[in-house]
């Protein structure tokens, strides 16, 4: 049985996803969701499921990177996960907090990687007027959205799309994506998977 920590920042659309899946997948199971926003809507959402809850507020740490990164280590440690998540998560973090998760730490991001790393990813499709869109999970390693790709799931792009429709199409596929590729990983295959 896996221990899954999910790292969320707000709505924790990837986070429900992820934890339906548990629900029904045998092989992992959550421990912790923890946020860097106390105020993060998914907390609740978690915590309505029985989940462990618990919040790091960045701001009470100011420019203190690394006291907000110990603190949400001390959190996260105490929960003894063997996987994190993070999902919607949107702090950076330091090398030195990925280096004490690294080979355990999974990510989603909403372009098709390498295409995209950062924000915006959907306006920046469409401004390149490309024809299709989607999503990536990927280990988290030091260099911000550039781990190995673990699975990837495209959307096509519609001449009347705008980011909110196009993020909403992405969105369907990342719910999809996500949990297959944890249970994947929970089980040890890190060979990608396309959707
Ligand atoms: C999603 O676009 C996801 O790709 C990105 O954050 C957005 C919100 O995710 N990582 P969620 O609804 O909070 O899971």
């Amino acid at each position: 049985m896996k221990r899954v920590a999910i790292l969320i920042s707000g709505g924790g659309s990837n986070m429900l996803a992820l934890l339906a899946s548990m629900n029904t997948t045998p092989g992992c199971m959550p421990v912790l969701v923890v946020s860097n926003d106390p105020n993060a809507t998914g907390l609740a959402r978690a915590a309505a499921q029985g989940v462990p809850v618990t919040a790091v507020d960045h701001r009470s740490f100011g420019k203190d990177r690394s006291g907000f990164e110990a603190a949400l280590i001390a959190q996260l440690s105490a929960a003894k996960p063997d996987i994190l998540c993070l999902a919607g998560f949107m702090r950076i973090l330091t090398p030195e907090f990925v280096r004490v998760f690294e080979g355990r730490m999974l990510n989603i991001h909403p372009s098709l990687l390498p295409k995209y790393p950062g924000l915006n990813t959907h306006e920046r499709a469409l401004a390149a007027g490309d024809a299709e869109a989607g999503c990536t999970v990927h280990e988290v390693t030091a260099d911000l959205d550039a781990g190995p790709i673990l699975g990837q799931a495209r959307v096509p792009i519609l001449p009347d799309d705008t980011a909110d429709t196009l993020s909403a199409r992405v969105l369907v596929q990342e719910h999809l994506l996500y949990p297959m590729v944890l249970h994947r990983f929970a089980t040890g295959q890190k060979d990608p998977i396309f959707a």
